[in-house]
């Protein structure tokens, strides 16, 4: 089964919201038979998406964010349950935007999955090193930290860990080539493969890229941004997924 996903980070109102899930729930799920899809809204449209999905469209949804803690006095803050109350069934957590302007730290990480696993939630973790990192040849070293640290007293059965490097993503990002992901997926399938649900890739995932990025080996789905925060578009690399599935 790959893992097909996408977050909208901060873009959208209800209404499109609700438009881009209708379009999902009356496209040809055939099309993607063998791939999981994840929709990752805003906050304020979960409850709205889950209502259009509803229970067995087949589709996931996931929070982009969730505190550790249950409840309590976190002025802004969200807690897992509250997620959860909303319809999501995964959180996002350790994404680089969030470790880099929202203090994430891997200790926070840690604690925010464990809270996720403790609610019967499941996590999609993303790890990532930054261009210096990548450039010096300690890609490995960065991003198996980041994650064992994550997963430290988790069951990580449940877990999506997603590889995304901090250089390939968003609107600055540089598209991968195959040889700078091999070394990476080859080292995070002999740590985590036998362990976690799956093993995926983002940054900088489009409709020209996707089917090459699930060649290599130890890739077992792509977490998508900006390609996917249109239906059309999101629905376009389900479909690559599909017809990559049905050729293997
Ligand atoms: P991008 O975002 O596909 O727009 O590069 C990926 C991500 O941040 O997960």
């Amino acid at each position: 089964m790959l893992w097909v996903g996408t977050s909208w980070k901060m873009n959208g109102t209800l209404a499109s919201a609700r438009d881009y899930a209708e379009k999902l729930v009356g496209a040809d799920a055939s099309q993607w038979s063998g791939v999981q899809p994840f929709i990752i809204p805003p906050a304020t449209a979960l409850s709205e998406v889950r209502r259009v999905l509803g229970e067995d469209s087949g589709i996931l949804l996931g929070a982009q964010n969730a505190h550790w803690e249950d409840s309590g006095a976190w002025t802004g803050e969200l807690s897992v349950p509250q997620v959860a109350d909303a319809g999501a069934e995964l959180v996002e957590v350790g994404h680089s935007e969030r470790r880099q302007y929202f203090g994430d730290t891997d200790e926070v990480v840690n604690r925010k999955v464990r809270s996720i696993v403790a609610h019967g939630l499941r996590p999609v973790l993303c790890v990532g090193e930054p261009g210096e990192v990548f450039e010096e040849g300690r890609t490995v070293e960065f991003i198996t930290g980041q994650a064992d640290s994550a997963l430290e007293g988790v069951d990580p059965s449940g877990v999506v860990l997603a590889y995304e490097p901090i250089w390939a993503i968003g609107e600055h990002g540089r598209e991968p080539r195959r040889d700078d992901l091999v070394r990476a997926f080859d080292a995070l399938h002999d740590r985590y493969a036998d362990h976690v649900t799956a093993v995926i890739y983002g940054g900088s995932v489009n409709r020209g890229n996707a089917s090459g990025l699930l060649e290599i080996p130890g890739v077992e789905g792509l977490f998508v941004g900006r390609a996917a925060w249109s239906a059309e578009g999101y629905l376009e690399i389900l479909a690559i997924a599909g017809e990559w599935v049905r050729r293997h």
